[in-house]
């Protein structure tokens, strides 16, 4: 029999910007006195930038290209934080041309290469901040304890270059204000050191990892903004506050609509196979071992529910979403599955594995989509 399929439908996120907006003031009003850079990596969607460099917000990088799109919708380089702190020669000279000035590090080769593609440059030593774990873990990596904090700043001096300030990141999806204690404490005890060194700073960066709602409350941004204004009002010398949140801003503002593909079961147990995955959308399933509970619903909403293990469309078997979530009993192929806080690390990290398609992304305004708060709760 001659049968044409159906052309598969693309996923889908959409990505609400009035939310965006929204967060964006409620961080910055809960947050008074620091300065907000976007960290773009997490969904560097041109509209989502330009939004929210018209609402007055600045940027923190990663790379080269991170500035490149960030040029291309008129922001300051000279606002722009670059965070990542080992960086390619070629992306430093590119970034230090274009006119960011300031520049993350924690090795001395770093401030080598610094020191030779951006002389003069303000540097920002990332201290380490490991000791509470958060709920996307992403720390691990970066950062040096306080006394070598110092000795590079000393080092940085001695290179020609500027010792500018102190940053650290607490992790992603921080559910613990009191974890920017610990990191507050050590700036201070580097600030004090370089002081006897006639060494000062002019800058603290808070990091990231303010978290977005999944389906666990989150505290109030009240009780951070408590956690972070005792640090500061602790350092030895007053300084800037600088704050660099991704998914804060974005995650709650995105909704995926992926299509079931299938349906199984295995060992008494239901499987839903969407047609986005841990390598198409949903890699911070596979970063977290699944513990990441997106708020998902689906287009049957019957009455009648069941629980089914949610999984991606590749044939890699670590390639599932969220284990034993409630959707419609009747769920079947052809139908839609929605996740809510979507909007941060999901596209962006998006592959081809398997010659499965990213989601499109669209953004929307005036137009209220489903968010976390109304969206099925899995628990
Ligand atoms: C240097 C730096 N700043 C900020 C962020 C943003 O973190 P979050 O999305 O948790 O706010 C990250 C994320 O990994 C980062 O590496």
């Amino acid at each position: 029999m001659d049968r044409r399929d159906d052309p598969p439908s693309a996923p889908e996120l959409v990505i609400d910007l009035d939310n965006v907006a929204e967060a964006y003031r409620s961080l910055t009003t809960n947050l008074p006195a620091v300065n907000v850079h976007y960290a773009m990596k997490c969904n560097p969607h041109p509209e989502i930038l330009a939004l929210l460099h018209a609402l007055g917000c600045r940027f923190e990088i990663a790379s080269a290209a991170e500035l490149d799109a960030l040029v291309a919708i008129g922001a300051d380089p000279a606002q722009v934080l670059s965070s990542n702190p080992v960086k390619p020669p070629a992306h430093i000279a590119r970034q230090h041309a274009a006119g960011v000035w300031r520049f993350a590090f924690d090795s001395e080769d770093e401030l080598d290469k610094l020191a030779a593609a951006a002389p003069g440059a303000a540097v920002v030593v990332r201290l380490a901040a490991h000791q509470i774990r958060s709920g996307v873990p992403s720390e691990g990596k970066f950062g040096v304890d306080g006394d070598t904090a110092v000795a590079l700043m000393l080092a940085a001096r001695e290179r020609g270059l500027h010792p500018y300030g102190a940053a650290f990141h607490v992790g992603s999806q921080m559910l613990l204000p009191h974890a920017w204690r610990a990191p507050l404490r050590a700036v201070g005890y580097v600030m004090s050191k370089l002081a006897a060194e006639d060494v000062f700073l002019h800058m603290v960066n808070l990091g990231g990892g303010f978290p977005a709602r999944y389906t666990a409350k989150t505290p109030p941004i009240a009780d951070y903004w408590a956690a972070i204004s005792a640090g500061l009002a602790q350092l030895p010398y007053p300084v800037a506050a600088a704050c660099e949140p991704g998914r804060a801003l974005v995650a709650e503002a995105g909704r995926l609509r992926a299509t079931v593909i299938g349906t199984a079961v295995r060992g008494g147990r239901r499987w839903a196979h969407l047609d986005v995955g841990a390598f198409n959308g949903l890699m911070e399933s596979l970063e977290t071992g699944n513990q990441l509970r997106f708020p998902v619903s689906d287009s049957r909403g019957s009455a009648a529910r069941d629980r089914f293990h949610l999984t991606g469309p590749t044939c890699d078997s670590q390639d599932t979403i969220m284990f034993d979530v409630e959707l419609s009993a009747d769920l079947r192929t052809g139908d839609e599955v929605y996740l809510g806080t979507a909007g941060a690390y999901t596209t962006v990290y998006a592959s081809r594995f398997n010659g499965f398609d990213a989601p499109v992304v669209r953004c929307v305004t005036g137009v209220a989509i489903e968010t976390s708060d109304d969206a099925a709760y899995c628990g």
